[in-house]
């Protein structure tokens, strides 16, 4: 078969591509789903508190994320500034993952722990009150809204059924541990576990 006949043939052409396609596919990816070191959970991994889980929501909401990467990437400039290299086995329990692409303001992967949460607090009420050239975006309504604690339950089952290992104990009482917080002791609780796992050696 020369390649004048597969060119004028468009039904051969797509067989082929599609051929090409999933050979790639068979021998990069699926790999992958069988690899420990990037499906297991690291050492000491839980799943996320309720209270944090609310605080994960609210981060997505507000679109956190679409500023803040979570993804150290092991490069000496990341890990000088940010701590320890992100590692795929933190991310098992995050559905969907928030790595990001765009870092208009710094990575937040390791963030947990750096400030107080007092600073968090005051920070997310007024950026520019402790960093003034801040061009980050303030949320005051975080301080008056409580967190919707309705529908949480169902989030930590849903989790559940795709494999989060939440106890039917942690599902039963998520309801009662989020019910009257307010929005930002949610979102402050959030921030303060990422990335805590890897100790930050900065
Ligand atoms: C328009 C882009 C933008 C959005 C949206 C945004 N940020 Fe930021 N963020 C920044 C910038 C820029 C900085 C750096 C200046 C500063 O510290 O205020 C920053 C800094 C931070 C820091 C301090 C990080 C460090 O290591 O010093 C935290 C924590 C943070 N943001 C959390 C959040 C959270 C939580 C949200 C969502 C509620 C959010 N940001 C939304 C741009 C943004």
């Amino acid at each position: 078969m020369n390649h004048e006949t597969v060119e004028k043939n468009l039904g051969l052409m797509i067989v082929l591509i599609i051929l090409t396609i999933s050979g790639g596919f068979l021998v990069e990816v699926v790999p992958l789903f069988f690899l420990k070191s990037v499906n297991e959970p690291i050492e000491g991994l839980e799943p996320l508190a309720a209270l944090e889980l609310e605080g994960r929501d609210i981060y997505i909401r507000e679109g956190c994320h679409v500023c803040h990467t979570q993804q150290i990437r092991p490069f000496r400039s990341e890990t000088e500034r940010y701590g320890h290299y992100s590692v795929a086995g933190e991310f098992v329990y995050d559905r969907p993952f928030l790595w990001g692409s765009k870092r208009t303001g710094p990575d937040l992967a390791r963030v947990g722990g750096r400030y107080s949460d007092a600073w968090q607090r005051q920070h997310l009420y007024d950026p520019r009150s402790l960093v003034p050239e801040s061009i980050m975006p303030a949320f005051p309504w975080l301080f008056e809204d409580l967190v919707n604690h309705n529908g949480t339950a169902a989030k930590l089952e849903g989790l559940q059924t795709l494999g989060v290992p939440y106890t039917d104990e942690q599902i039963a009482n998520a309801a009662t541990s989020v019910e009257g917080k307010f929005e930002i002791e949610a979102l402050v609780a959030y921030l303060q576990q990422l990335g805590t796992i890897i100790p930050n050696k900065r």
